[in-house]
């Protein structure tokens, strides 16, 4: 078997050959070139999103085993606050878009068809783990049943706070995710309405107030709980 090497241990080959523009290759060579910053920027959002997702499937897996709750929430906690982490990357990602040059974009856009961010699998599987404002995605059930399994509920870990180790950790990591993709979101909705301002999206909907509809802030019951514990007074009375 052949040694391996950065580039065989890596498939850069096969990587770096998968940046295929549609404009035809005797377009003006600014705009072949900003086709491929279009798609490099979008694949590289696709592949942090695949280790993502993969983090949030093993931590939504380890909170919900009955085994060892308390151990299941702790070395979720790392998993999740690395993709609270990738979430900041991929909300840096949207924003290179912003140095798309839009005399290049309205060139290659008709080559798009109908292609549409809203067509990508991952994110649609993202917005089942975290959920939205409406409704809880897989990851907070699977804390609520964590938590019942440590005989608390998540109204206790909101009131306990770092008492509540390891679910409190869970907590805060649960809710630093939800507010990077809040922010993705945002982000994505600004480069859009810069780009393509009011038009239609090459995937037939209305663009910017389609994505503004869709710009939530998953977890609402945990913010729900943490906000009720204002009502608890808990503090002492001032002297
Ligand atoms: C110039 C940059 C971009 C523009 C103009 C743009 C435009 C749009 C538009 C108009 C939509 C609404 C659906 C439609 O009718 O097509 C959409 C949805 C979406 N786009 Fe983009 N997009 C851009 C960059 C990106 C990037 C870099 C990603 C990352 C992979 C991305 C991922 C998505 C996702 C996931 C949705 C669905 C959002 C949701 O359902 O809330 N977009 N985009």
């Amino acid at each position: 078997m052949a040694e391996l090497n950065y580039s065989s241990y890596l498939q850069t080959e096969t990587l770096l050959s998968l940046q295929k523009t549609q404009i035809p290759e005797t377009a003006d060579r600014t705009v072949v070139l900003a086709e491929h910053f279009f798609i490099v920027a979008h694949q590289s959002c696709e592949l942090w999103l695949k280790q993502a997702l993969a983090d949030l499937s093993l931590a939504r897996d380890l909170l919900s085993s009955p085994c060892h709750p308390a151990d299941g929430a702790e070395i979720s906690v790392e998993l999740l606050q690395r993709a609270a982490e990738l979430l900041r990357v991929l909300h840096e990602q949207v924003l290179v878009l912003e140095r798309l040059p839009l005399r290049h974009f309205v060139q290659f856009r008709p080559y798009l068809g109908t292609a549409s961010g809203a067509q990508s699998q991952q994110f649609r599987v993202l917005s089942r783990l975290l959920g939205d404002d409406k409704g809880e995605g897989e990851l907070y059930r699977a804390f609520v049943e964590n938590a019942a399994h440590q005989g608390c509920t998540v109204a206790d870990v909101c009131r306990l706070g770092i008492t509540g180790g390891g679910l409190h950790r869970v907590a805060e990591a649960l809710l630093d995710m939800g507010n990077g993709y809040w922010r993705w979101k945002v982000a994505h909705l600004g480069v859009m309405s810069k780009m393509v301002g009011g038009q239609q999206g090459t995937g037939g909907t209305s663009g910017e107030e389609f994505l503004m509809r869709r710009i939530t802030l998953p977890f609402p019951e945990l913010r729900r709980l943490r906000g009720a514990v204002h009502a608890e007074d808990l503090a002492p009375s001032p002297a």
